[in-house]
C-alpha cells in the first residue's frame, strides 16, 4: 500500500468533492493533472492555475458508484451493449496508485471480487499510466491477462475537452476515415470534411486508426489554438475514435448534464470499440494518447 507522505514533492493526495480520495500531479511550469481514485478518472488539466483543458459537467454526481461526467472516464471492458453496465467497470471502481515518478503516476486494477461477479472470472492487470509536461498530457491504458483463459473487450479514453463554444471548433484529420454513425443505426460513410464541425448531435465510431488529430479554433476553453492528439495501439489491432456530443435534446435527458453545457464540450475518445478484440493469457495490450496544447502563450 503506497502511503500519502511517500508520493513525491511532485504528487499531492487530497480530497475532492464528498469526501473522495484525489491525486495531483503538478509540474514545475504550473500544469497540473487531477483525478478521482474512484475510477482513475482524471477530472482536470490545467496548462496553469487559469487554463483548464477539460470539461467537467457542473451536474456531475460523486457518490462513489455513479460515473463521474467529464475529464476523462475510462470504458473498459465493453463500449456499450452486453450484460455489463454501459462502459463498464473501469470508471466505477476504485483504483490504486501503483507508481510515482516525478512527472509520471501510474494507477492500477487488478480484478476483484466486485468484478468477477460481473465479468465471469476474468483474471486481468489494467496500468492508467498518466505523464505531464508543461503543454502536455499522455495518458496509457495498458491491459495485461493475468488469468489461463482468454478474453474479449473493448477500452476507450473517453476525453471530454472543455470549450468557450463548440460553434468555433472543428476537428482535423478525420477525412477519408470510414465511421460508423450510431445515431443511424450503426450506418457506414466515409468522413469527407477536412476540419469536421459539430453542427448537431454527433455520435461517431472513426475506424482505421486516425493517428494524428487537431481541434482547433478559438473555441477552445483553456488554450490558445489548438489541441494536437496523438494516438497509438501496440501490436496489430489498429483503434478506432468515437467523436460524441450530444446536443440539446439528448443533454436534456442526461439527469447529470446541465442542459446548456453541450456547447462548452466535446469529447474526443480514442480506443477499440469497433469491434471486441481477444487477449490470451499473459498477453498485453495498450494504447495511447498524447495531448498537446498549442498556441498558448499568445
Ligand atoms: C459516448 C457514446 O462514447 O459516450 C455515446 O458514444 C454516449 O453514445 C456517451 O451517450 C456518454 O455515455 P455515458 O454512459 O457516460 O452516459
Amino acid at each position: 500500500h503506497t502511503s500519502y507522505a511517500s508520493l513525491g514533492s511532485a504528487v499531492q493526495a487530497g480530497v475532492g468533492r464528498n469526501g473522495m480520495d484525489c491525486v495531483t500531479l503538478k509540474h514545475p511550469s504550473g500544469a497540473s493533472v487531477s483525478l478521482y481514485k474512484f475510477g482513475a478518472h482524471i477530472t482536470s488539466w490545467k496548462l496553469d492555475t487559469k487554463k483548464e483543458m477539460l470539461f467537467l459537467s457542473e451536474n456531475a454526481v460523486y457518490d462513489g458508484a455513479t460515473p463521474i461526467r467529464g475529464g476523462i472516464p475510462l470504458v473498459f471492458p465493453q463500449f456499450g451493449g452486453g450484460d455489463l453496465p454501459n462502459h463498464g467497470f473501469a470508471r466505477t471502481s476504485h483504483w490504486d496508485i501503483r507508481a510515482v515518478e516525478s512527472n509520471i503516476l501510474v494507477m492500477e486494477l487488478i480484478d476483484n471480487e466486485k468484478t468477477r461477479g460481473m465479468w465471469r472470472n476474468y483474471a486481468f492487470r489494467l496500468l492508467y499510466t498518466i505523464e505531464l509536461g508543461a503543454k502536455t498530457l499522455k495518458t496509457t491504458l495498458t491491459v495485461v491477462n493475468r488469468g489461463a483463459e482468454p478474453f474479449e473487450f473493448q477500452a476507450l479514453l473517453h476525453t471530454y475537452y472543455g470549450l468557450v463554444d463548440i460553434a468555433n471548433v472543428g476537428v482535423v484529420g478525420l477525412k477519408d476515415h470510414a465511421f460508423m454513425n450510431k445515431l443511424t443505426n450503426h450506418s457506414v460513410s466515409q468522413e469527407n470534411s477536412k476540419v469536421f464541425r459539430f453542427d448537431g448531435e454527433v455520435d461517431s465510431i472513426y475506424t482505421g486508426s486516425p493517428r494524428s488529430l487537431h481541434l482547433t479554433g478559438t473555441g477552445l476553453a483553456g488554450s490558445g489554438d489548438s489541441v494536437e492528439i496523438e494516438i497509438g495501439a501496440t501490436g496489430s489491432t489498429g483503434h478506432d475514435v468515437v467523436v460524441w456530443n450530444p446536443h440539446v435534446a439528448k443533454a436534456k435527458r442526461m439527469g447529470d448534464f446541465g442542459d446548456h453545457e453541450w456547447k462548452s464540450m466535446c469529447c474526443i475518445e480514442p480506443g477499440f470499440v469497433a469491434k471486441r478484440t481477444t487477449l490470451h493469457p499473459n498477453g498485453e495490450w495498450s494504447l495511447y494518447q498524447t495531448l498537446t496544447a498549442t498556441g498558448v502563450d499568445k
